[in-house]
């Protein structure tokens, strides 16, 4: 066994979409190991099938809990993984969980760790997220830099230039392996183009803090009553219990002009983007997707990892503020951002050919 890639979760998943393609053309010998993070069918198998992703090596089944608890589980589950299949390199994509356990118990054996989206900073010292980044960044032997942005942040904190290598991004590689399929999805509302807003909301500092998300609720509520806009939100599992456990879900559920919706499949949340006047969300992904698709994009948080976005004028962070959301709404139906090669700026398209053809020098 040459190479294993350790996964977990929906974003992660899409992240292999394009490499595992351009990795099966370059004949690299890999195999995925699934920690289980994501288990539900509309967060995990889906994917598999829509993306016609390898089936895993291992599924560990680790599913939710505590950061220490679900962390130190993939770390000793990932360990047996690797004892048995001997990898001589392990490849973690993204910033989960699931990636620093999959990088953390490599290294400690002494395999070499690749990290693809290697650069990414929030300047958040709590964040989990960014917790994962940092140590996965500096444990790494191979590391893979989306944007010029990511490969400064990694060159600044000292990381020799000889591991990192500057390869754009594998979820732009998607948009184009992926365009001819994208007029052809049936969106899971019948809205007309444009007419209304797609939201995502699913960031642990926005949710699982009540008053963050009871101020959201009132934000979401508004926009179709102020704006000619109906919302369509797929609502994250972990999102979902939050607004039940407050008695939200159903005030925003039996709102005017707001659709909420189970999580959709990668295509149907491209085809949303496409389609829709404007994208609400505090994922990353949906940020860059929005951008390279040319909707604009209103981020709900302070700051953002893709700083480009927000420079070229197609992202406004406003993080929680009902005020600052319904001004930005107000903004981008009234300015249109200008035009920009947005794919140029992740890499045209070729990130994942990059990194295998890295992955393969280094292996040989
Ligand atoms: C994780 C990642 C986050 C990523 C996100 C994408 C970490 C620290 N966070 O957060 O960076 O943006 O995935 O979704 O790794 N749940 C289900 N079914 C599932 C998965 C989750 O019901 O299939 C629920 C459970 O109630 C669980 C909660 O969602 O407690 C949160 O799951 P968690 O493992 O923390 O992942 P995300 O919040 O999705």
């Amino acid at each position: 066994m040459k190479a294993l890639l350790v996964v977990g979760t929906r974003p992660q998943l899409i992240k292999l979409a394009s490499l595992v393609k351009v990795f099966d053309r370059d004949n690299i010998e890999y195999e995925i190991v699934h920690t289980g993070q994501h288990y539900d069918y509309e967060m995990d198998y889906a994917f598999f099938e829509e993306l016609d992703l390898p089936e895993p090596v291992a599924n560990l089944k680790i599913g939710s809990g505590l950061h220490g608890w679900q962390t130190g589980m993939m770390l000793m589950k990932v360990e047996e993984v690797y004892q048995q299949l001997k990898p001589v390199l392990v490849i973690v994509p993204g910033d989960t969980n699931s990636a620093l356990a999959g990088g953390l118990a490599a290294i400690k054996m002494g395999i070499h760790v690749a990290h693809v989206e290697a650069g990414l900073r929030s300047g958040l010292p709590f964040m989990a997220e960014e917790i994962n980044r940092v140590m996965l960044d500096h444990l790494s032997q191979l590391l893979f830099a989306p944007t010029d942005a990511a490969y400064n942040n990694l060159l600044h904190e000292g990381i020799g230039n000889q591991a990192v290598h500057l390869t754009g991004d594998v979820m732009a590689d998607n948009l184009i392996l992926f365009e001819s399929k994208l007029d052809r999805v049936t969106l899971p509302v019948d809205l007309d183009s444009k007419s209304y807003v797609y939201v995502t909301l699913h960031r642990s500092e926005n949710v699982d803090d009540s008053e963050k998300l009871k101020a959201l609720v009132e934000a979401l509520i508004e926009i179709p009553k102020q704006h000619n806009l109906k919302l369509v939100f797929p609502v994250h599992p972990r999102t979902r219990k939050r607004l039940e456990e407050q008695d939200l879900y159903n005030k925003l559920n039996g709102a005017e002009g707001i659709h909420l919706l189970k999580p959709v499949s990668y295509l149907t949340s491209l085809g949303l983007v496409k389609n829709s006047a404007m994208v609400l969300t505090d994922s990353g992904g949906l940020q860059k997707e929005s951008f390279i698709l040319r909707t604009v994009v209103i981020t709900l948080r302070e700051v953002t990892e893709w700083v480009e976005t927000v420079q070229c004028g197609w992202n406004i962070l406003v993080g929680v503020d009902p005020f600052k959301i319904n001004e930005a709404v107000r903004q981008f139906i009234n300015v249109k951002p200008r035009p920009v090669d947005a794919l140029k700026l992740y890499g045209n398209g070729r990130a994942s050919e990059r990194i295998s053809k890295t992955i393969v020098e280094y292996l040989e």
